[in-house]
Protein backbone atom coordinates (compact mmCIF):
# COMPACT_ATOMS: atom_id res chain seq x y z
CA UNK A 1 0.00 0.00 0.00
CA UNK A 2 2.64 2.49 0.80
CA UNK A 3 3.81 2.09 -2.78
CA UNK A 4 0.64 2.91 -4.46
CA UNK A 5 1.61 6.35 -2.64
CA UNK A 6 4.96 5.92 -3.46
CA UNK A 7 4.57 5.01 -7.22
CA UNK A 8 1.78 7.47 -7.56
CA UNK A 9 3.83 10.45 -6.04
CA UNK A 10 6.73 9.77 -8.23
CA UNK A 11 4.70 9.29 -11.86
CA UNK A 12 2.99 13.23 -10.86
CA UNK A 13 6.23 14.94 -10.01
CA UNK A 14 8.10 13.29 -13.09
CA UNK A 15 4.79 14.47 -15.04
CA UNK A 16 5.01 18.27 -13.94
CA UNK A 17 8.84 18.11 -13.89
CA UNK A 18 8.91 17.09 -17.47
CA UNK A 19 6.44 19.71 -18.48
CA UNK A 20 8.95 22.50 -16.58
CA UNK A 21 8.02 22.20 -12.48
CA UNK A 22 6.27 25.25 -10.92
CA UNK A 23 7.53 28.72 -12.06
CA UNK A 24 10.74 27.04 -12.87
CA UNK A 25 11.20 25.09 -10.36
CA UNK A 26 11.69 21.17 -9.89
CA UNK A 27 10.26 19.21 -7.39
CA UNK A 28 12.35 16.41 -5.69
CA UNK A 29 10.73 13.14 -3.71
CA UNK A 30 12.19 12.07 -0.35
CA UNK A 31 10.90 8.73 0.63
CA UNK A 32 10.49 7.65 4.20
CA UNK A 33 9.22 4.70 6.11
CA UNK A 34 6.89 5.32 9.39
CA UNK A 35 5.73 1.57 9.79
CA UNK A 36 2.48 2.24 9.95
CA UNK A 37 2.81 3.13 13.93
CA UNK A 38 1.96 6.65 15.65
CA UNK A 39 5.09 6.73 17.47
CA UNK A 40 7.55 6.07 14.31
CA UNK A 41 5.25 8.79 12.79
CA UNK A 42 6.22 11.61 14.54
CA UNK A 43 9.83 10.90 14.98
CA UNK A 44 9.64 10.72 11.00
CA UNK A 45 7.83 13.88 10.65
CA UNK A 46 10.36 15.74 13.01
CA UNK A 47 12.88 14.65 10.50
CA UNK A 48 11.28 15.47 7.53
CA UNK A 49 10.48 19.02 8.55
CA UNK A 50 13.82 19.29 9.81
CA UNK A 51 15.65 18.46 6.97
CA UNK A 52 13.58 20.89 4.81
CA UNK A 53 10.17 19.45 3.26
CA UNK A 54 7.81 21.55 2.85
CA UNK A 55 4.89 19.02 1.47
CA UNK A 56 4.04 15.92 2.58
CA UNK A 57 2.42 13.17 0.46
CA UNK A 58 0.70 10.95 3.66
CA UNK A 59 0.92 9.48 5.70
CA UNK A 60 -0.81 6.25 4.81
CA UNK A 61 -2.49 4.81 8.11
CA UNK A 62 -4.86 7.45 10.21
CA UNK A 63 -2.73 6.08 13.53
CA UNK A 64 0.51 7.58 11.71
CA UNK A 65 -1.35 11.30 9.64
CA UNK A 66 -2.85 11.98 12.93
CA UNK A 67 -0.06 12.17 15.33
CA UNK A 68 2.04 13.41 12.91
CA UNK A 69 0.25 16.01 11.52
CA UNK A 70 0.69 18.38 15.11
CA UNK A 71 4.20 18.03 13.94
CA UNK A 72 3.95 19.40 10.76
CA UNK A 73 1.29 22.10 11.87
CA UNK A 74 4.06 23.38 14.47
CA UNK A 75 6.84 23.09 12.08
CA UNK A 76 5.03 24.97 9.27
CA UNK A 77 4.78 21.75 6.58
CA UNK A 78 1.85 21.08 4.58
CA UNK A 79 -0.13 17.82 4.34
CA UNK A 80 -2.35 16.17 2.06
CA UNK A 81 -2.97 12.02 2.57
CA UNK A 82 -4.33 10.11 -0.44
CA UNK A 83 -5.66 7.33 2.30
CA UNK A 84 -6.26 8.51 5.82
CA UNK A 85 -10.13 8.38 6.18
CA UNK A 86 -10.69 8.82 10.13
CA UNK A 87 -12.44 11.97 9.81
CA UNK A 88 -10.83 13.51 13.15
CA UNK A 89 -7.29 14.03 10.35
CA UNK A 90 -8.92 17.08 8.80
CA UNK A 91 -11.59 17.43 11.24
CA UNK A 92 -11.05 18.19 14.96
CA UNK A 93 -14.44 19.55 15.11
CA UNK A 94 -14.85 22.41 16.98
CA UNK A 95 -14.02 25.80 15.83
CA UNK A 96 -10.86 27.18 15.66
CA UNK A 97 -9.43 23.54 16.19
CA UNK A 98 -8.85 22.23 12.60
CA UNK A 99 -4.83 22.38 11.72
CA UNK A 100 -3.90 24.47 9.16
CA UNK A 101 -1.97 21.76 7.30
CA UNK A 102 -4.54 18.75 7.26
CA UNK A 103 -5.71 17.88 3.81
CA UNK A 104 -6.88 14.68 2.00
CA UNK A 105 -7.85 13.07 -1.41
CA UNK A 106 -9.23 10.02 0.36
CA UNK A 107 -12.64 10.08 1.38
CA UNK A 108 -14.41 9.79 5.33
CA UNK A 109 -14.90 6.74 7.55
CA UNK A 110 -18.11 8.47 9.02
CA UNK A 111 -19.81 8.27 5.35
CA UNK A 112 -17.96 4.71 4.75
CA UNK A 113 -18.75 2.98 8.30
CA UNK A 114 -22.51 4.41 7.54
CA UNK A 115 -22.74 2.83 4.30
CA UNK A 116 -21.28 -0.27 5.15
CA UNK A 117 -23.56 -0.23 8.04
CA UNK A 118 -26.99 0.35 6.10
CA UNK A 119 -25.78 -1.81 3.46
CA UNK A 120 -25.63 -4.95 5.54
CA UNK A 121 -28.57 -4.02 7.78
CA UNK A 122 -30.49 -3.76 4.18
CA UNK A 123 -28.65 -6.44 2.36
CA UNK A 124 -28.80 -9.28 5.45
CA UNK A 125 -31.36 -8.48 6.78
CA UNK A 126 -32.34 -10.57 9.91
CA UNK A 127 -28.78 -11.83 9.93
CA UNK A 128 -26.17 -11.69 12.84
CA UNK A 129 -23.65 -9.64 12.38
CA UNK A 130 -20.18 -9.18 14.27
CA UNK A 131 -18.07 -5.92 13.97
CA UNK A 132 -14.10 -6.26 14.69
CA UNK A 133 -11.93 -3.63 14.82
CA UNK A 134 -7.88 -3.78 14.31
CA UNK A 135 -7.79 -1.23 17.37
CA UNK A 136 -6.41 1.29 15.54
CA UNK A 137 -7.58 4.99 15.05
CA UNK A 138 -8.80 3.62 11.69
CA UNK A 139 -10.45 0.93 12.25
CA UNK A 140 -11.74 1.53 15.67
CA UNK A 141 -13.30 5.05 13.84
CA UNK A 142 -14.86 2.80 10.88
CA UNK A 143 -16.35 0.05 13.11
CA UNK A 144 -18.31 2.06 15.77
CA UNK A 145 -19.59 3.76 12.68
CA UNK A 146 -20.84 0.75 11.12
CA UNK A 147 -22.57 -0.36 14.36
CA UNK A 148 -23.77 3.37 14.94
CA UNK A 149 -25.63 2.95 11.35
CA UNK A 150 -26.76 -1.30 12.50
CA UNK A 151 -28.20 0.37 15.64
CA UNK A 152 -29.68 3.23 13.71
CA UNK A 153 -31.15 0.38 10.99
CA UNK A 154 -32.92 -1.89 14.12
CA UNK A 155 -30.42 -4.58 13.41
CA UNK A 156 -27.27 -3.59 16.41
CA UNK A 157 -24.75 -6.37 15.95
CA UNK A 158 -24.83 -9.91 17.85
CA UNK A 159 -20.73 -9.25 18.81
CA UNK A 160 -18.29 -6.69 19.21
CA UNK A 161 -14.37 -7.35 19.07
CA UNK A 162 -10.86 -6.48 18.46
CA UNK A 163 -8.22 -8.07 16.44
CA UNK A 164 -4.54 -7.24 17.65
CA UNK A 165 -2.38 -5.56 14.86
CA UNK A 166 -0.23 -8.46 13.49
CA UNK A 167 -1.96 -11.10 14.86
CA UNK A 168 -1.38 -15.08 13.83
CA UNK A 169 -4.06 -16.90 15.44
CA UNK A 170 -7.47 -15.75 15.22
CA UNK A 171 -8.53 -19.44 16.14
CA UNK A 172 -10.24 -18.37 19.39
CA UNK A 173 -12.14 -15.38 18.25
CA UNK A 174 -13.36 -17.64 15.09
CA UNK A 175 -14.66 -20.36 17.52
CA UNK A 176 -16.57 -17.43 19.46
CA UNK A 177 -18.29 -16.29 16.40
CA UNK A 178 -18.88 -19.55 14.79
CA UNK A 179 -20.67 -20.69 18.24
CA UNK A 180 -22.39 -17.40 18.06
CA UNK A 181 -23.64 -17.93 14.46
CA UNK A 182 -22.49 -15.27 13.05
CA UNK A 183 -23.73 -14.60 9.94
CA UNK A 184 -21.63 -11.77 8.13
CA UNK A 185 -18.31 -10.17 9.56
CA UNK A 186 -17.53 -6.25 9.03
CA UNK A 187 -13.63 -5.79 9.56
CA UNK A 188 -12.28 -2.44 10.55
CA UNK A 189 -8.65 -3.01 9.70
CA UNK A 190 -5.81 -3.80 6.72
CA UNK A 191 -5.34 -6.61 4.41
CA UNK A 192 -2.81 -8.44 6.66
CA UNK A 193 -5.32 -9.24 9.66
CA UNK A 194 -8.25 -10.02 6.98
CA UNK A 195 -6.20 -11.98 4.90
CA UNK A 196 -5.52 -13.95 8.11
CA UNK A 197 -8.75 -13.82 9.64
CA UNK A 198 -10.18 -14.96 6.69
CA UNK A 199 -8.31 -17.45 5.70
CA UNK A 200 -7.87 -19.29 9.11
CA UNK A 201 -11.98 -19.21 9.64
CA UNK A 202 -12.23 -20.96 6.05
CA UNK A 203 -9.99 -23.60 7.47
CA UNK A 204 -12.14 -24.10 10.93
CA UNK A 205 -15.24 -24.60 8.59
CA UNK A 206 -16.64 -20.84 9.52
CA UNK A 207 -17.72 -19.10 6.46
CA UNK A 208 -19.33 -16.06 6.80
CA UNK A 209 -20.24 -12.74 4.46
CA UNK A 210 -17.11 -10.93 4.66
CA UNK A 211 -17.23 -7.49 4.56
CA UNK A 212 -14.22 -4.16 5.30
CA UNK A 213 -13.54 -1.04 4.53
CA UNK A 214 -10.74 0.87 2.02
CA UNK A 215 -7.86 -0.79 4.23
CA UNK A 216 -8.00 -4.32 2.00
CA UNK A 217 -7.24 -3.04 -1.37
CA UNK A 218 -4.19 -4.57 -2.25
CA UNK A 219 -4.06 -7.31 -4.89
CA UNK A 220 -1.83 -9.13 -2.30
CA UNK A 221 -4.76 -9.79 -0.17
CA UNK A 222 -6.69 -12.27 -2.24
CA UNK A 223 -3.39 -13.83 -2.42
CA UNK A 224 -2.98 -14.02 1.28
CA UNK A 225 -6.86 -14.95 1.87
CA UNK A 226 -6.98 -18.09 0.43
CA UNK A 227 -9.52 -19.57 -1.89
CA UNK A 228 -12.33 -19.06 1.47
CA UNK A 229 -11.92 -15.25 0.19
CA UNK A 230 -14.20 -15.35 -2.80
CA UNK A 231 -17.69 -13.37 -2.03
CA UNK A 232 -15.46 -10.74 0.41
CA UNK A 233 -16.60 -7.42 -0.25
CA UNK A 234 -15.27 -4.22 0.67
CA UNK A 235 -16.45 -0.56 0.53
CA UNK A 236 -13.91 1.84 -1.13
CA UNK A 237 -14.60 4.77 -2.90
CA UNK A 238 -15.58 5.04 -6.72
CA UNK A 239 -13.04 3.10 -8.47
CA UNK A 240 -10.54 5.92 -9.64
CA UNK A 241 -8.75 4.19 -12.86
CA UNK A 242 -12.68 4.64 -14.34
CA UNK A 243 -12.35 8.61 -14.68
CA UNK A 244 -11.95 9.74 -18.23
CA UNK A 245 -9.58 12.58 -17.18
CA UNK A 246 -7.17 9.62 -15.45
CA UNK A 247 -7.19 7.62 -18.67
CA UNK A 248 -3.59 8.49 -19.87
CA UNK A 249 -2.05 8.23 -16.58
CA UNK A 250 -3.52 5.01 -15.80
CA UNK A 251 -1.99 3.92 -19.05
CA UNK A 252 1.33 5.26 -18.47
CA UNK A 253 1.85 3.50 -15.26
CA UNK A 254 0.18 -0.14 -16.84
CA UNK A 255 3.14 0.94 -19.36
CA UNK A 256 5.53 0.55 -16.76
CA UNK A 257 4.11 -2.75 -15.48
CA UNK A 258 2.30 -1.40 -12.76
CA UNK A 259 -1.51 -1.42 -11.98
CA UNK A 260 -2.38 2.10 -10.57
CA UNK A 261 -4.90 0.39 -7.97
CA UNK A 262 -6.73 1.67 -4.88
CA UNK A 263 -4.53 4.21 -3.41
CA UNK A 264 -2.01 5.09 -6.41
CA UNK A 265 -3.85 7.87 -8.36
CA UNK A 266 -5.57 9.59 -5.03
CA UNK A 267 -1.70 9.80 -4.55
CA UNK A 268 -1.01 11.10 -8.06
CA UNK A 269 -3.73 13.71 -7.39
CA UNK A 270 -2.45 14.64 -3.89
CA UNK A 271 0.94 16.52 -5.93
CA UNK A 272 -1.39 18.07 -8.43
CA UNK A 273 -3.24 19.48 -5.93
CA UNK A 274 0.37 20.60 -4.21
CA UNK A 275 1.11 22.01 -7.32
CA UNK A 276 -1.64 23.66 -8.41
CA UNK A 277 -2.10 25.48 -4.91
CA UNK A 278 1.60 26.30 -5.18
CA UNK A 279 0.64 28.05 -8.59
CA UNK A 280 -2.61 29.83 -7.12
CA UNK A 281 -1.08 30.67 -4.23
CA UNK A 282 1.96 32.51 -6.70
CA UNK A 283 4.49 30.97 -4.22
CA UNK A 284 5.22 27.71 -2.10
CA UNK A 285 5.22 29.21 1.37
CA UNK A 286 2.92 26.21 2.58
CA UNK A 287 0.79 28.04 4.73
CA UNK A 288 0.00 30.63 2.15
CA UNK A 289 -0.66 27.06 -0.20
CA UNK A 290 -3.01 25.97 2.06
CA UNK A 291 -5.20 28.91 2.26
CA UNK A 292 -5.33 28.96 -1.47
CA UNK A 293 -6.27 25.84 -2.02
CA UNK A 294 -9.11 26.07 0.69
N1 LIG B 1 -8.00 4.29 5.34
C1 LIG B 1 -7.01 3.67 6.15
C2 LIG B 1 -6.60 4.54 7.30
O1 LIG B 1 -7.14 5.60 7.43
C3 LIG B 1 -5.87 3.22 5.36
O2 LIG B 1 -5.77 4.19 8.08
Amino acid sequence: MGDQIHRGVELAIADINAGGGIAGQKLEIDVVDDKGDGRTAVAVATNLAKSGVRFVVGHFNSGASIPASEVYARMGVFMISPASTNPYFTDRSGKGKNLWNTHRTAGRDDVQGRLAGEYIAQAFAGKSTAILSDGTPYGDGLATKAKAALKAAGQPEKLMSKVKVGEKDMSRLIARMKAKKIDVVFFGGLADEMATLVRQSGEAGFKPQFIAGDGIFTADFPHAAGPDVAGTMFAFSLEDRDHPDAQSVVGRFRAKGFEPEAYTLKAYAAVQVIAKGIEVAGKSEPKAVAKAIR
